[in-house]
């Protein structure tokens, strides 16, 4: 069904692929009946549109839509539940957990709370783990489907060191993997796609990593995995894969790295290493909500971008608490204070608030390798964009009208802010009431 154009009127703040900054308070955002946005700039002198929603109030925002890139679908349920440091965690709460997810109906009750959670909160794309279960799996991809939201998603891939239920063979792991990226991969006209998923290296043989290697350069497919979490982890990984020189190598051995690759945490990774993440153009996803929920540890943000790494925020759940990339943006501000507390000798600047939305969307459309049809509000883009505003529980603070304030005030308030409405490729996917 064709729609018209639609022009939405009100401040827009948006990064811009070229460097800087859109902020326009009285902006207009047009978008064609395919959902490509073909305006992006000041109201006055824009083409009009058809249909024109008008979304003035004081505390109004007109932003583009949030990219968390790592998160496991299947642990929304588990969010909050310390119990101990990663390896414990995963034995005590998440793996028996996971288990349960041979019930088709659990697998569904999850997968539908969770993707319409993240449209209320903003996200309209996300880098998905679900669990080891090939229907599962596919029960995620569909439920992803229904609620209109981008993703990328894949079935968890484990071989050896998780309970027998969550164990599968190599052969089986390979053979379910097949069938799902050819069910779901480029559905929707690639806005679902299959990302090929080895669950950490140790939960992975040595085989089952190349052997995933192999099939994501084969098919040309994303490929996304953990790296370096935490020091009792390392260790454990080390004794699983003692033939390479260090956690990254075991990846490079298997052909996992490169541009298409996202590896999530990264906080232990020595400057040689980093190297070789830099010189295969592989990604990262900084989860700092679940690096400290989980004492994980601080990872060197501004390091890791000077070496030209391409990075995006991940909310982690559930090592993060929550899917809100508002909370993700704040955190990465803060650990990067803490990073700099600890090393005085190397400070850097923290990411401003306004860095901070450069990272939860284009910097992350860029590591998901979709920064040339996401991420930003400019002409020639899918429109995915957020109408949302300031949370209300606070009084309004004096003189926030410059982009760093109004963007500060929303990074740090008590709530997070409230979506009134998501769009994907202009179409709306949530909506809180009448506009
Ligand atoms: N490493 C392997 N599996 C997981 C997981 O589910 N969450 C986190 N944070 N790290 C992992
Ligand atoms: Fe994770």
């Amino acid at each position: 069904m064709a729609r018209n154009l639609q022009l939405y009127r009100g401040r827009i703040i948006s990064p811009l692929a070229g460097g800087g900054t859109l902020d326009e308070s009285d902006g207009a955002l047009l978008v064609n009946a395919a959902g490509r946005i073909e305006y992006a700039g000041p109201y006055p002198g824009c083409p009009t549109g058809d249909e024109i929603v008008e979304y003035r109030n004081p505390d109004a925002l007109i932003l583009p839509g949030m990219i968390d890139t790592h998160v496991h679908a299947p642990q929304f349920p588990l969010r909050a539940q310390w119990s101990g440091e990663l390896l414990n965690w995963l034995e005590n709460v998440v793996f028996p957990f996971e288990a349960r997810f041979s019930d088709a109906d659990l697998a569904r009750r999850v997968a539908r709370d969770f993707f319409a959670a993240a449209l209320k909160q903003g996200t309209t794309t996300m880098a998905v783990f679900s669990t080891v279960h090939a229907e599962a799996t596919s029960i995620c991809f569909d439920e992803a489907f229904k609620s209109g939201i981008r993703a990328l998603i894949g079935k968890s891939m484990i071989d050896m060191c998780a309970p027998p239920d969550l164990t599968h063979s190599d052969k089986q792991n390979m053979a379910d993997m097949e069938a799902l990226a050819r069910q779901w991969h480029k559905v929707d006209n690639g806005r679902l796609q299959y990302c090929v998923t080895p669950r950490y290296a140790g939960s992975c043989s040595r085989r089952l990593l190349r052997d995933c290697g192999d099939f994501a350069r084969v098919n040309n497919l994303p490929v996304q995995s953990h790296l370096a979490e935490n020091r009792a982890e390392l260790d454990f990984v080390h004794s699983r894969h003692s033939y390479a020189s260090g956690y990254t190598d075991i990846y490079a051995r298997a052909g996992l790295l490169g541009e298409r690759t996202i590896m999530a945490h990264a906080i232990y990774v020595p400057d040689a290493d980093l190297d070789v993440l830099a010189d295969s153009d592989t990604a990262l996803a900084h989860c700092p909500c679940s690096n400290r929920f989980l004492q994980s540890g601080v990872m060197a943000l501004r390091k890791y971008q000077e070496r030209g790494l391409r990075i995006g925020l991940g909310s982690d759940v559930a090592g993060g608490w929550t899917l809100s990339m508002f909370n993700e943006m704040r955190e990465a501000i803060e650990s990067a204070k803490t990073w700099n507390f600890m090393h005085p000798e190397s400070e850097r600047p923290a990411p401003t608030a306004l860095e901070a939305l450069r990272l939860a969307t284009l910097d992350g459309a860029r590591a998901l390798g979709l920064d040339g049809t996401i991420g930003s509000l400019e002409a020639g883009k899918e429109a995915d964009f957020l109408l949302c505003t300031a949370p209300k529980e606070e009084s309004r603070r004096e003189g926030v009208d410059s982009t760093e304030k109004k963007l500060s005030e929303l990074v740090y308030s008590t709530t997070a802010p409230s979506i009134q409405a998501a769009y994907i490729r202009g179409a709306c996917v949530f909506l809180q009431g009448a506009l």
